[in-house]
């Protein structure tokens, strides 16, 4: 099956543009998702069906109602989706989504059997604590998240910058996640890695044994860069 790659295409694409991109992966099997918009989920679910899994970027926190501009695990899943992002450090930082917002979330979440990729991860200035950093944020996770969780370790400061994590720098931080859900809830849990991710060095940061795949943005975009991704995925096993 290989590691897991997951595009999130984040505020990307229109409806042709993400059709005309499916239409590269029509036949294509492979270990992949894509998180993409709100409007582009059906779409995308449409054209892939069969071969992959189609995710949301966000929830609402809130189940259904009086919330303008909001969108709910009920209408996501509806459209199509079985996974949806929570925590991305887009929403932490730039709309200030907090942990007790991403508690609701992945209630919300659980309710609606969707599975989560849950991002975690550490600026720059906070590098040098990285462990309460990470610890913090996985505090707000319990047992009945985990069933069916994935965790993506994002270091702020490699988003979309073109600045990878180390090995070194990798292992580290996944090892403080693997330790910490281990210690806490008995469970094993997949951690993909994610921060300027291209076919040039997927080999190298896919190759390491802690990492169970990637999470994708930038160069999730372009169809022949997704599949070189997901050859790479699929190759390292
Ligand atoms: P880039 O791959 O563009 O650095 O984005 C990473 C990311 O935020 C994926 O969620």
């Amino acid at each position: 099956m290989g590691k897991l790659v997951v595009a999130n295409w984040k505020m990307n694409k229109t409806i042709g543009e993400a059709e005309e991109f499916c239409s590269h992966f029509d036949k294509r099997a492979g270990n992949y998702m894509i998180c993409c918009s709100a409007t582009l989920i059906k779409p995308v679910f449409d054209c892939l069906k069969d071969r992959s899994k189609v995710g949301a970027q966000n929830i609402c926190a809130y189940e259904e109602g009086a919330y303008t501009g909001e969108i709910s695990a009920k209408m996501v899943k509806d459209a199509g989706a079985d996974v949806t992002i929570l925590g991305h450090s887009e929403r932490r930082h730039i709309f200030n989504e907090t942990n007790d917002d991403l508690r609701k979330k992945l209630d919300i979440a659980n309710k609606y059997g969707l599975q989560v990729i849950f991002c975690v991860g550490e600026t720059l200035e906070e590098h040098d604590n990285i462990e309460s950093v990470l610890v913090n944020q996985l505090e707000i996770l319990t047992k009945e998240d985990l069933g069916n969780l994935i965790i993506a370790y994002e270091p702020v400061w490699a988003i979309g910058t073109g600045k990878v994590a180390t090995e070194e720098d990798i292992l580290v931080a996944h090892k403080i996640v693997k330790d910490y859900v281990k210690r806490n809830y008995g469970n094993d849990v997949k951690v993909l890695y994610g921060g300027s991710v291209k076919p040039e060095n997927a080999a190298e940061i896919l190759k390491l044994n802690c990492v169970d795949g990637v999470l994708v943005g930038g160069a999730s975009l372009d169809p022949v860069k997704f599949e070189s991704l997901i050859k790479t995925a699929n190759e390292v096993l």
